[in-house]
């Protein structure tokens, strides 16, 4: 418990005021009734302060119980009921602690569209005027946790190439570090079965699984791709209790393979260390595009920022981002989103061809499977094995910036607490479109050139403007001023609102 919180738990559990000893004296020649209604309050006053100490002592007999029962900092519980359900108990956790809640998934409907009938989801997030930098998190539908459409064949071929190619370079799980920060073993293997039971919920007819008696999923099967994949045990030791086993590290590598590839998101779990900040401590980081998982890893959350030198991170978001974090509920996941301008190659300088399949996955043929450097940047940051964290692009050869090699890239993230493990999930699910495409959305490209626009300088240069500041702005322009000439005035045209 934090000193804060110990005082105002002396405060709230200080002896009352009002006990019989601070009663005023009655004067003695009262009458003999009043001497007794007197007495009965006593009486009434004492019996309440003994059930205020009563319920005390077995409030406190009931935490020193659970703490001697549980593991150092996953603590086991049997609990259950409405106070073990909202995870009320994990209010005044230890930093590092976390009792595992039961929690049961709000309702949501299945999608009942074919996978090859879901568009990907048209998210603009840029705004008219003046740039903000604040943490922009709106609540998330449960429904909404994972969004996969018709582009999922194209990513799954990309993450599990790199899956295979770049090791653990794109899948890593550090860990156990005494007094700092535990390992992600435990929300892996959550996760993939989380990831499951949703997926098989919400897309049933891409995904379907088998379960032991009990429900727990023992298999999963992605239809599209004809794959096969066998989860490990689930973390309970037993299903009817809020128990957790032990997990190996090659299991929990192998749930963090599984939960990779069940969707088109890359996944980061940040598990809270003793001084209450949140350690990268594992994920699946496959088509980052811009960072990579190497130098972030193991990270604590305000580091992974300021070595990436985000603008204003320091005095905008910090404070807010590490209190929305200790207080993340797990009932109360959390969406956001954002962009960049991306520069690729030249249609006529891509690689063609086709991805040999008689050989293990390779490196040198991510060109062929990723051509538009959904994985990695190296048009605009060079060969990803040469990368430099935190100095400024460097590219291998001057792009060549045209309209047709710029892509709007943004990203649809999600932040949710597991909560057997109490480890928060951030999920990223990147979007390429191409600026020619956007060229022909009403309004999108006015607003889009006002966005750029009132970027400030910091931001231009995280952004990396100058690199296609003038050839972005001329198109979207004259993209405009054509949309003006032809369906009449489109200047503050507000779409279907922030974030599309
Ligand atoms: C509410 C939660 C978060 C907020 C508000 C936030 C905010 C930001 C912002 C403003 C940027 C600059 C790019 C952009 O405009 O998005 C950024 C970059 C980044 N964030 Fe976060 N972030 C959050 C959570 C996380 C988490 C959980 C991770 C864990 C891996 C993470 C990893 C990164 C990385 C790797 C970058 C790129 C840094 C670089 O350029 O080197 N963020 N974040």
């Amino acid at each position: 418990m934090k000193e804060g919180q110990r005082n105002v738990y002396n405060a709230q559990h200080q002896r009352s005021p009002n006990t019989p000893q601070d009663h005023p004296s009655p004067p003695m020649n009262q009458l003999f009734v009043w001497r007794q209604l007197l007495q009965l309050d006593a009486v009434k006053s004492h019996l309440q302060e003994t059930s205020v100490i009563a319920i005390i002592a077995l409030v406190l007999a009931f935490a020193w119980y659970r703490r001697r029962r549980g593991q150092p900092q996953v603590r086991s519980s049997s609990v259950q009921g409405e106070k073990s359900r909202t995870g009320k108990e994990n209010a005044e956790r230890e930093w590092g602690e976390w009792t595992p809640v039961k929690f049961t998934y709000p309702e949501f409907p299945a999608c009942t569209s074919n996978l090859s009938d879901i568009k990907p989801i048209p998210y603009r997030p840029f705004r008219w005027g003046q740039y903000h930098v604040t943490m922009g998190v709106r609540d998330m539908l449960w429904a909404d946790w994972i969004e996969l459409d018709n582009d999922f064949p194209t990513y799954y071929a990309i993450r599990n190439h790199r899956l295979h190619s770049q090791g653990e370079n794109v899948l890593r799980l550090l860990p156990d570090r005494p007094g700092v920060v535990q390992s992600a073993r435990h929300a892996a293997v959550e996760l993939a079965h989380e990831l499951s039971d949703f997926v098989t919920k919400r897309y049933p007819s891409t995904f379907t699984a088998t379960r032991d008696s009990s429900g727990i999923i023992k298999t999963m099967n992605i239809h599209p791709m004809n794959v096969h994949l066998e989860l490990p045990p689930s973390l309970l030791k037993d299903p009817s209790k809020l128990v957790l086993r032990e997990v190996g590290q090659e299991e929990a590598e192998e749930a963090m393979r599984i939960a990779a590839l069940l969707v088109q998101d890359d996944l980061a779990l940040m598990i809270e260390g003793t001084d209450g900040r949140y350690y990268f401590q594992g994920g699946a980081i496959c088509v980052p595009g811009f960072w990579r998982m190497r130098d972030k890893i193991g990270l604590p959350l305000d580091e992974i920022h300021t070595t990436g030198h985000v603008p204003q991170f320091q005095e905008k978001l910090q404070n807010s981002l590490e209190r929305f974090f200790k207080r993340l509920s797990v009932q109360k996941p959390v969406i956001r989103n954002n962009y960049f301008m991306q520069i690729v190659k030249p249609e006529n300088m891509r690689r063609n061809g086709t991805v040999p399949t008689d050989i293990p996955p390779r490196k040198e043929d991510e060109d062929l499977i990723d051509p538009l450097e959904l994985s990695w940047s190296t048009t605009t940051n060079g060969n990803e094995d040469n990368f430099v964290h935190g100095r400024p692009a460097h590219p291998d050869a001057e792009p060549i910036v045209e309209p047709g090699n710029l892509q709007l890239r943004t990203e649809r993230q999600t932040l949710r607490r597991l909560p057997l493990s109490g480890a928060i999930v951030f999920t990223i699910r990147t979007y390429l479109i191409p600026l020619t495409e956007l060229g022909k959305e009403p309004g999108v490209p006015a607003r889009l050139a006002s966005a750029v626009r009132s970027w400030p300088e910091g931001i231009g240069r995280y952004k990396g403007r100058k690199n296609y500041e003038q050839v972005l702005l001329e198109y979207l322009d004259t993209c405009a001023e054509e949309q003006r000439r032809v369906g009449g005035e489109l200047d503050n045209h507000q779409g279907r609102g922030y974030p599309f």
